[in-house]
């Protein structure tokens, strides 16, 4: 039987409480004649780690989790360390050298879900966003002079290349096509922005002769706000920048009931690397160690993890038991208006996967 290797690195905050549910659920799953099995080594990484250490992760982190077939990871950001600090020493520091240059954040209104939107039906939103991963603003360049001093300065430099631009083009062209819509929103900002958007909407253009059968169409980012809030079923498939689409995805995330069922999968197209899937949401230092933390964004992000590995199965059971629980309100945390907790949750999970397979 086939065994997997995944590198469980639950971090800061309620990422500890939701990956550990996680966890459990995918331990369950396996454990039911899936056909494979899961071998989960634990990293304690992260704000903890670092108040000993000096540092999120050992130096030799990666090599540590390179031959893993997939990471879970939960969060990075720690109330008394500074969030850029734990951001670039832990989750820039695996994604980026991992090249998990596609950052994939699937989002619909699941069944017994409420979106804020009062218009909606449930179908009138499902969206996929494409997040570039390694470079534009995130690329970390930048520095500051002067510090404290009436000349202080500092700059942030978003590099984009025409290699990083191409490839994450074709990778969310190919996503539209494997939706039924096959529809894709290019995001920008070429009108303030004149440099590197302007590159950004060629290569979209150039790309998409490449992709005849795949209708396409270009917003800018301000209005592409008001667009997913007031005509939600125009859109399917969108690529944006790794800011703007980290903005848009929490409130897609929003829009769909809540930042704490939304996940995430930081992937390596070329599996020279693991590929590592996480909820979008962080920290979130509001609810820490109150037992409330939705798990649903990690449970939807172990879907992809196992769609990912190639265990569709598996995968599908787990989305059927995640639908079959969101259903019933009294599964809701209170992030979605109710009062469960993290630990109920769970086991209705893994009660409804228990029950798919009876
Ligand atoms: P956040 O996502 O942690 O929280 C925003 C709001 O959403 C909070 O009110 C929180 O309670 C709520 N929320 C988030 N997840 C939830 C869940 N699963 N269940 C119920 N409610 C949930 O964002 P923030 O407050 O901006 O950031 C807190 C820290 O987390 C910062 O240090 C930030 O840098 C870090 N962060 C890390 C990651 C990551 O590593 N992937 C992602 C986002 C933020
Ligand atoms: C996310 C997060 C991170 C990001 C934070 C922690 C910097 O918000 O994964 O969406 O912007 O990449
Ligand atoms: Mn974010």
């Amino acid at each position: 039987m086939k065994t997997y290797k995944i590198a469980a690195i639950p971090g800061d905050g309620i990422g500890t409480e939701v990956v550990a549910a996680g966890v459990e659920v995918l331990n369950a799953l396996a454990g039911r004649d899936s056909g494979f099995t899961l071998r989960f080594d634990h990293f304690d990484w992260g704000g903890a780690y670092y108040k000993t250490h000096g540092r999120m992760m050992p130096e030799n982190g990666r090599d540590l989790i390179r031959r893993h077939d997939a990471i879970l990871f939960g969060s990075a950001g720690h109330p008394d360390i500074a969030d850029h600090v734990t951001l670039w020493g832990l989750r820039l520091a695996i994604c980026q050298p991992f090249d998990q240059y596609a950052n994939v954040r699937p989002i619909r209104i699941l069944p017994g879900i409420t979106s804020p939107l009062r218009h909606v039906n449930d179908k009138d939103l499902d969206w996929v966003i494409v997040r570039e991963n390694s470079e534009g603003e995130y690329a970390g360049v930048g520095g500051r002079v002067h510090q404290d001093s009436p000349l202080e300065a500092a700059t942030d430099v978003a590099i984009f290349t025409r290699a990083g631009v191409e490839r994450i083009m074709r990778f969310a062209f190919r996503l539209a096509r494997s939706r039924p819509r096959k529809l894709l929103t290019v995001v920008t900002k070429s009108n303030a922005q004149r440099h590197a958007m302007v590159m950004w909407d060629e290569i979209a253009a150039q790309v998409a002769r490449e992709f005849t059968d795949i209708g396409w169409d270009k917003m800018l980012v301000d209005a592409m706000t008001v667009r997913m809030v007031t005509r939600p079923q125009t859109l399917d498939t969108v690529v944006a920048t790794n800011l703007h689409a980290d903005i848009l995805s929490d409130l897609a995330a929003a829009l769909a009931g809540s930042l704490g069922i939304a996940p995430t999968a930081n992937i390596n197209p070329e599996r020279t690397f693991p590929s590592m899937f996480e909820p979008v949401h962080g920290s979130a230092f509001d609810i820490v160690g109150k037992g409330i933390a939705n798990p649903i964004g990690t449970f939807w992000s172990s879907v992809m993890l196992l769609e990912h590995l190639g265990e569709r199965a598996a995968a599908g059971r787990l989305m059927s038991a995640i639908e079959r629980v969101t259903a019933d309100s009294r599964f809701h945390t209170p992030d979605l208006g109710g009062k469960a907790r993290t630990v109920g949750v769970t086991s209705a999970v893994i009660d409804a996967i228990h029950d798919a397979n009876d």
